[in-house]
């Protein structure tokens, strides 16, 4: 059967790749620790799953959940009072939040109701790998923003060329950054609103791992800067702070025009969050904010335990303060991939290589820190005995 055109220029989906290497050691019986997928192992709190289960046994919400086209009321309104509270942003429930499946899904509907067809959309070099896919679905040409580390992985903006500025409709931002873990600062953020205004460029800030932050870095969001709101939309989502990846639960929150525009796309593609899982993401938001803080605690040990390791191998760096990845870099005279294959082999260790994430990701991997105690225990064991100086 032929398909469509539009699929042939998505390349196959990183970790769909790294899954299949892994299921085919396992099958081969070595015992493979991965730390490559950004996917939390513990599980959700108990809470969260009781309200889902009671909820579940309503017959009044097997039904589609199309009453409020943009995700219920009580969810939206739920979602407004946790953004002012951990980012001081102020929202109005009715028209600048939307429920969505995961901020992934986010993402895609930005292209849809943004960009036209031929239609330049910049994006971060290294960078999440869906947004490439989202703008090629949608008609869209990516385009490529170096973030060097000399720049604190931060786009330069004046660098970037003329005519592409002239064709550009929309960008892609997230900091705290996947895979780099730098964050923004306000004074990024001012930048960003100017830019965006003087080129009619509307801002899609991913911005997932808003929450997972260490070393007394601030918890920042987009919209709080001045004139955010007329150039852009924010995306968050449930899956990292609450553990609840599986759940599918997220939000676009800012300019109304967008987030209609987004609606109007949701709308017609599927019908809706599930009632009780948008109940359940209520009480998350609601009650469930120690879980943030027993998760950092968590990501905050390991991170130390993983770059007390890389200093006894020779890798030292100052790492960025956000999500639960380190971007570190290989030891010179090896590529990305040359030091993955290699780690892989001698110890069975998965990571990602960070050319994956974009060409100016070599010379780095990505550590993710989404993996049990014992098993991170044991890699770094396996990792300071192979690459360990005697
Ligand atoms: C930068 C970034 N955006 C979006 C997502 C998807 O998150 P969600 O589970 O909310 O769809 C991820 C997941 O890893 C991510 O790293």
């Amino acid at each position: 059967m032929q398909t469509a055109e539009r699929l042939t220029k998505i390349p196959p989906y990183l970790f769909m790749e790294l899954r299949k290497k892994i299921a085919k050691a396992k099958a081969e019986g070595v015992d493979v620790i991965s730390l490559a997928i950004g996917d939390p192992v513990e599980p959700t709190p108990s809470g969260i799953i009781d309200e889902l289960c009671l909820r579940s046994r309503d017959p009044e919400n097997h039904r589609y959940p199309t009453d409020e086209e943009k995700g219920m009321l009580a969810f939206r309104q739920e979602v407004a009072r946790w953004y002012q509270e951990r980012y001081g942003v102020t929202l109005n429930a009715a028209d600048e939040v939307l429920g969505l499946i995961g901020s992934k899904e986010g993402c895609h509907h930005f292209i849809l109701a943004r960009v036209n067809p031929g239609e330049v959309v910049l994006m971060t070099d290294p960078g999440y790998p869906a947004y490439r896919s989202s703008i090629l679905m949608g008609g869209g040409i990516p385009y490529n923003m170096p973030i060097l580390a000399k720049n604190n992985y931060l786009p330069v903006y004046e660098d970037l060329p003329a005519d592409i500025l002239a064709k550009a409709t929309a960008m892609f931002l997230n900091y705290p950054n996947n895979p780099t873990g730098a964050c923004a600062t306000r004074e990024f953020f001012d930048r960003t609103v100017a830019f965006a205004k003087a080129h009619d460029i509307a801002v899609c800030y991913d911005n997932p791992y808003s929450e997972i932050l260490f070393g007394g870095q601030e918890r920042l969001s987009f919209l709080s800067a001045a004139g955010a709101k007329e150039v852009g939309v924010e995306l968050n989502s449930l899956s990292k702070p609450y553990n609840m990846t599986g759940w599918r639960i997220g939000m676009a929150l800012g300019n109304p025009d967008l987030i209609a525009a987004m609606s109007k796309v949701k709308e017609n593609t599927d019908s809706g969050i599930f009632n009780p899982i948008q109940y359940a993401a209520i009480l998350a938001l609601k009650q469930e904010t120690t879980n943030i803080s027993k998760m950092l605690d968590i990501y905050g040990k390991r991170r130390e335990l993983v770059l007390n390791t890389l200093r006894k191998i020779g890798i030292s760096f100052d790492p960025p303060k956000g999500t639960f990845y380190l971007w570190v870099p290989v030891p010179t005279g090896m590529t990305a991939l040359e030091f993955t294959n290699r780690l892989f082999e001698k110890t069975a260790v998965v990571v990602a290589a960070g050319n994956a994430y974009g060409q100016y990701g070599e010379g780095y991997i990505r550590i993710s820190l989404t993996v049990p105690d014992n098993r991170l225990a044991e890699a770094m064991v396996r990792i300071e005995k192979e690459f360990g100086r005697s």
